[in-house]
């Protein structure tokens, strides 16, 4: 063992913990959360006494619960095939309380098995409460929790509380304040964690990476430079039957407002003081509230909602949205949407943000790509010269790519534009963390950077109600439809075409 890179790890290490996880039954747990701790465990980054106790309906026992997210962590775990020594170490540390959310009794049960836990594990009281359950159980827990007793001060020094919550944080601005409303009658904000998973993966954080580690991008990411901005974050899969969630949120609750949003702050923001988690999301909330207030001409003009009808996507056949399980035959839930923002500040006034989200479109690709100005002079020819673009690959495939032109080798002056291309994986040869390693791992320590601050998730809701207020008062907001396997309504073309630029094609 590489005697630096332990001593990295040994950095940040956190206190002996238990980790409780509401709707312990459900997929999160077993594809994301389970495998994550286990991946924690054979880095070593689990400090003793590490602890997980699962909550649920579900009529199990300690060794059912084990069972079953050992299964979870042999599938989904990034490392495989999964090591014996390193689960059996760990599930010393798992159990289960079987309960209701709304019965006073489960909290009771809990109590107990978390003091036999101080006692037997030496967690000293420290707990991560982390809510993987639909949003109308959060209440309910949290009032439990507080209930019984099960919350420390913030300012116990001996003993720490949080509270990990999924999004979505509220469906408007006035369920996401009363939501708020509602954890902070129990809890300071510095113990609630509001995930997007987002934040966690590898290539976005890179983005403060490569823009702050780095002299030269600096100085040319601005008006004076930059024609315009591109984000897409596109899905081949469809809605893998969660038709009752998604008919409630659709692309802008599901992905935009929150997902894309942080991918859209973390490329405009300026300059950071220091990476914590007060200077990180101080810039972030700036660029918020930059952002110009949609007006209905605004709506009307540079928005475009669309919906996948049946298609093909990689050679095979699939449903329409309209056709799939739990969903509307007359649905007009958005599955794609594309929308031109601006954001009003020194940096990006003219500048703009062109971004895209959607289902069942071509193929799996995040990217955010920074289009810059054309060179003033066509010095080799009558034709434009091709503008630089830079594109940050989020996934799959992470790295950075610059495209300039260069002369095509010959007796004659032709160019061509060429890339520039950096690959994490042939770079690094490593399997990158996934994003819930790393989120875990800051909750445990205390670290709330990669973490949304309550005022960020309002001033994001502030700017999208009144898209939500306009779609909801035309009464049916026919979606404009798009085969599945395409990349969306040809109106988001047209949205881009008529400022004289398109789409780049990932
Ligand atoms: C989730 C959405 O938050 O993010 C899903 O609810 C979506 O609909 C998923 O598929 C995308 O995450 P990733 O990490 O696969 O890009």
């Amino acid at each position: 063992m590489n005697p630096f890179r332990q001593g990295l790890m040994g950095d940040r290490l956190p206190a002996p913990t238990v980790l409780v996880i509401f709707g312990a039954t459900g997929d999160l747990a077993r594809r994301k959360l389970m495998p994550a701790i286990y991946n924690l465990a054979l880095a070593r980054h689990l400090p003793p006494g590490f602890s997980v106790l699962g909550v649920a309906r579900r009529p199990w026992s300690d060794q059912d619960f084990r069972d079953e997210q050992r299964a979870g962590a042999a599938e989904f775990s990034r490392t495989k095939p999964l090591d014996d020594v390193v689960w059996d170490d760990l599930a010393q540390g798992v159990g289960y309380v079987q309960g209701t959310f709304e019965d006073p009794a489960t909290y009771a049960s809990l109590k107990q098995r978390l003091d036999d836990l101080d006692r037997t594990r030496a967690t000293h009281g420290n707990r991560v409460f982390y809510l993987s359950v639909p949003p109308a159980d959060v209440a309910v827990i949290v009032e439990n929790l507080r209930r019984a007793g099960l919350f420390a001060d913030h300012r116990d020094a001996s003993r720490s509380t949080r509270l990990v919550c999924e999004k979505p944080h509220g469906t408007d601005l006035e369920s996401s304040r009363a939501l708020d409303k509602m954890l902070h009658d129990a809890l300071d904000e510095s113990q609630i964690f509001r995930i997007d998973h987002y934040l966690g993966k590898e290539a976005v954080q890179n983005l403060l990476a490569f823009r702050f580690g780095n002299a030269i991008f600096e100085p040319l990411w601005n008006r004076t430079h930059v024609d315009h901005v591109q984000i897409t974050v596109a899905e081949d899969l469809g809605i893998e039957g969660r038709g009752r969630f998604y008919e409630s949120a659709g692309a802008l609750r599901d992905i935009v407002q929150n997902h894309l949003m942080q991918l859209v702050t973390l490329t405009a923001m300026e300059p950071l003081a220091a990476i914590d988690e007060v200077s990180v999301r101080d810039e972030k909330v700036k660029v918020l509230r930059a952002l110009r207030p949609l007006s209905p001409a605004c709506i009307a003009r540079d928005v475009v909602r669309g919906q996948y009808t049946h298609g093909g996507v990689a050679g095979a056949a699939v449903l329409g949205y309209r056709e799939e399980k739990d969903v509307a035959p007359d649905s007009v839930t958005e599955t794609f949407l594309a929308m031109k923002l601006h954001i009003d500040n020194w940096r990006w006034r003219g500048v703009p943000f062109y971004i895209r989200a959607g289902k069942r479109l071509t193929r799996r690709v995040t990217e955010i790509s920074m289009h810059f100005k054309a060179a003033p002079l066509a010095l080799f020819g009558p034709s434009a010269p091709e503008p630089n673009v830079l594109a940050l690959r989020i996934q799959p495939d992470e790295g950075i790519t610059l495209r300039f032109v260069s002369k095509v080798p010959g007796p004659t002056t032709v160019l061509r534009p060429v890339s520039m291309d950096f690959r994490y994986g042939t770079t690094f040869g490593l399997s990158a963390p996934e994003a819930y390693e790393r989120l875990l791992l800051d909750v445990m320590l205390g670290d709330a950077t990669l973490f949304t601050r309550a005022d960020e998730v309002d001033w994001s809701w502030r700017f999208f109600d009144p898209l939500l207020s306009a779609w909801k008062a035309t009464g049916r907001c026919e979606p404009d439809g798009y085969a599945a396997g395409s990349w969306g309504p040809s109106e988001a073309g047209e949205l881009i075409a008529r400022d004289g630029r398109r789409w780049r094609s990932p």
